[in-house]
């Protein structure tokens, strides 16, 4: 088959639409039996990007890597070192990356995704991730997204709107909100769902934690500013989101899905919060705060507290609970503060007495890419890119608060939220956050900083 129409059957085939028959005479019977090839390509080689891949090969059925694109090619060499040696007892996991399919640069993504694959993985800091799916979906090809998937408000406006456009063309997008693949999480979640802890009256959520990499270069190991805060995202918010975004998305994600009843996807309507650098206060750290606290609430009334962190030596725990009429639920994906054994999930009733999750531990990261390519082999509709979206913007809306000091809509902030992606992305380009002339940095400050255009 031809790569337009190889990926035409595998976004319109189902095997229950198609029937036995008409299989056969489309794949000589090899689909059904799980041989038909899903080819993939990567878009981000770095730690995350490395190991989704891998997860990708891995899901069920052969799946080939045969594209890979990076802004730098030292991250894309150990990249693809590392996948071989993942994937190299997996008999269904092919890797043909030709030296002419391994792209570097600013527009590697639109090369990757032109190379005939049927799922781009995009696995760069978040900042790109808007330009890169908007690409893949005008392209027809179906996407594997890691979280967040913007840094800013007309980001996530893109990305809503890409998604729309991914469902009239039946493409598939994954979104790393890996909890959602995650028994436990299903488990309980469903559970309060049915209303078995009673009614749902509010939620604390957490990314307390050391932080993670220290800036990986300094500035005289490169050679300008693009690349300096390229290869220390983290700690810049256009590409990274501040970690409220970047990392605590996952409770505040948790704490949407937990309120999104009978499929309607819920997310606060309101925040209100705090936050800034008390410890991790150096120019090498950018611009991102060390700490936010922030009180959202939903259009039922419903607060939920959240609290992230990124300093060391202090209280720490990445966990969701949910305070029911019946008891506390803990959902806990890390640390265990909750309940007793279990990785911290179940409930704690007032009298007492717990119950304690014990099911399926399966790896959430692999599970996310087994549902996605099973989805895109069967043709079953799948889209993870509205809650993850509306998570992002969860978050999103919290930085908004604490940068600014002031309480803001949800709407006002979808709406009106100012842009911080720079327009130019190339080597050279005047970057807008640049530091003055000592390196250092301008840092928000609540009551002065500014988030949202005028009215
Ligand atoms: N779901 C999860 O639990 C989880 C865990 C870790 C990371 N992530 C997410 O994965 C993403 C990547 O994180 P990471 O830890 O792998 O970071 P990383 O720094 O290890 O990798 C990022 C890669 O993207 C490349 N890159 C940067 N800009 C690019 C561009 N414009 N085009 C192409 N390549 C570009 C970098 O050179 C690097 O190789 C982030 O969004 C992060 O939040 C998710």
């Amino acid at each position: 088959m031809s790569d337009t129409s190889r990926r035409d059957f595998l976004k319109t085939s189902s095997i229950a639409a198609v029937g036995a028959a008409a299989l056969h005479s489309l794949s000589a019977g090899a689909y059904a039996a799980g041989e038909d090839t899903v080819r993939i390509g990567l878009v981000g080689c770095g730690g995350r990007g490395t190991g989704a891949c891998s997860q990708a090969l891995k899901s069920p059925g052969r799946v080939r890597l045969i594209a890979m694109g990076d802004v730098f090619r030292d991250q894309m060499d150990g990249s693809l070192n590392n996948i071989e040696k993942a994937v190299a007892k997996d008999d269904t996991a092919e890797i043909t990356v030709a030296e002419e399919s391994k792209f570097i640069g600013f527009d590697a993504y639109k090369k990757v995704i032109d190379s005939g694959v049927d799922v781009v993985i995009l696995a760069t800091p978040p900042g790109f991730r808007p330009m890169m799916l908007e690409y893949a979906v005008e392209k027809g090809v179906n996407v594997f997204m890691e979280k967040p998937v913007a840094t800013d408000a007309p980001g996530v406006r893109r990305v809503l709107e890409a998604a729309r456009k991914a469902k009239e063309k039946g493409l598939k997008i994954g979104v790393g909100l890996q909890r959602h693949h995650q028994a436990p999480y299903q488990d309980m979640v469903g559970r309060i769902h049915s209303g078995e802890f009673g009614d749902v009256r509010a939620l604390r959520v957490y990314w307390n934690s050391g932080g993670v990499w220290d800036p990986r270069k300094n500035r005289d190991e490169v050679k300008s500013e693009m690349e300096y805060q390229l290869r220390n995202w983290y700690y810049y918010t256009w590409l990274c989101g501040d970690h409220i975004c970047e990392q605590h998305i996952h409770n505040l994600d948790v704490g949407n899905w937990v309120m999104s009843k009978n499929g309607e996807l819920q997310f606060p309507v309101k925040a209100n919060g705090m936050g800034g650098r008390e410890v991790r206060k150096d120019k090498k750290y950018g611009e991102i705060f060390d700490h936010h606290a922030v009180e959202y609430t939903y259009a039922d009334g419903t607060t939920m507290m959240s609290q992230c962190r990124h300093i060391r030596n202090v209280w720490n725990s990445v966990t969701e609970h949910v305070h029911t009429t019946k008891g506390i639920v803990h959902l806990s994906d890390r640390s265990s503060n909750g309940i007793r054994g279990g990785g911290g999930f179940g409930i704690k009733y007032f009298d007492g007495t717990e119950d304690v999750y014990k099911g399926d531990s399966r790896d959430p990261y692999q599970v996310e890419h087994d549902d996605l390519f099973t989805a895109i082999r069967n043709g079953n509709a799948y889209s993870e890119a509205e809650y993850g979206a509306m998570s992002t913007m969860t978050a999103i809306l919290g930085r908004m608060c604490t940068y600014s000091g002031q309480e803001i809509t949800m709407q006002d902030a979808l709406e009106r939220g100012l842009g911080i992606m720079p327009e130019d992305l190339s080597w050279d380009a005047k970057l807008p956050n640049a530091p003055d002339a000592d390196g250092v940095y301008a840092v928000p400050v609540p009551g002065v900083t500014k988030v949202l255009a005028d009215a």
